[in-house]
């Protein structure tokens, strides 16, 4: 892919917009800008403005139930010419093959060993292996420690690890398993860069890693047609009822907002100390 750090941020809709991609990208890892539920061609166009005349490579990620809705997203990336398509949460694979005649490799996220062997059936290049502890949506099925290493033994294709990440430590536990890179949403929604809105930064800054919970709620409520199996992991407030700010389990290790260079140099540095001690 042409990145420098195994860094990856997931594509994040409200969260990952072009700035925080391009910043991603320049601070050697992969960018993603992310589109989520209410993901409009217009705003996908918007935010490319910012990788344009980047010069690294970046990704784009859509959700696969809103690019059926609306097909003209899945054009517009693909005319954008990504390094790699991110599609997920869904079964349906005819996009491949159109992204693979494009000539943009793809990318899908998997929470079980299972669906990590249908995706590379279906041609998909590299898989997330996306643990419960994600923030956002997710299929809650298996952590990510496991389901990375059991999706590691089942595949030949490089695999990523998402879900609850946001430390050196995370980070490095997971390139020790046999990862390729990591795949982090909630460390970098904090960040400078990040569309996120100042009263969600707020309150992922002063969450801990138990506050979490899954929930359908908002999507219902919304009339979102997120599949019943794919509910999102939020921050929950004192009465224990979902908020509707995403978060991870690793949400306890965000604590400030930095631009996204100093949280991957810390990241990187730390994990390749860490790396280095484990193998004396
Ligand atoms: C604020 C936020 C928004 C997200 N939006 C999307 C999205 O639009 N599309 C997508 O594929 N995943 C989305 N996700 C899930 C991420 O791709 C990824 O699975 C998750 O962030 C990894 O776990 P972590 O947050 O613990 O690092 C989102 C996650 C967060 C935290």
């Amino acid at each position: 892919m042409g990145i420098d750090v195994p860094l990856v941020n997931a594509p994040m809709g409200g969260a990952a917009g072009g700035a925080l991609a391009a910043a991603v990208s320049r601070a050697g890892g992969l960018g993603m800008i992310g589109m989520g539920s209410s993901a409009t061609a217009s705003q996908l166009t918007a935010e490319l403005a910012h990788v344009a005349d980047l010069g690294r490579p970046f990704g784009i990620g859509l959700v696969h139930w809103v690019m059926s809705e609306r097909p003209e997203l899945f054009e517009v990336a693909l005319d954008a010419r990504p390094a790699l398509l991110s599609v997920s949460f869904g079964d349906d694979w005819a996009w491949v093959s159109r992204a693979h005649d494009a000539r943009v490799r793809v990318v899908t996220q998997v929470a079980t060993v299972d669906a990590a062997r249908r995706a590379v059936d279906a041609g998909v290049d590299v898989l997330v292996a996306r643990g419960l502890e994600g923030g956002g949506h997710g299929e809650p099925r298996v952590g990510t420690l496991p389901l990375l290493c059991e999706v590691l033994d089942a595949v030949d294709v490089p695999v990523l690890a998402g879900g609850g990440i946001a430390s050196a430590r995370g980070l490095a536990a997971v390139l020790a398993a046999g990862a390729s890179a990591a795949w982090l949403g909630t460390v970098f929604t904090t960040c400078t860069e990040a569309l996120t809105p100042p009263e969600a930064r707020s309150a992922v800054l002063a969450a801990d890693g138990d506050s979490t919970m899954t929930t359908r709620a908002f999507d219902i409520e919304q009339g979102y047609h997120w599949p019943p199996t794919i509910p999102e992991r939020v921050l929950r407030d004192s009465s224990r009822e979902p908020t509707r700010v995403n978060a991870g389990q690793g949400v306890g290790m965000v604590v400030d907002t930095r631009p996204v260079a100093e949280v991957i140099a810390q990241l990187n540095d730390g994990a390749g100390e860490l790396l280095r001690r484990w193998n004396h």
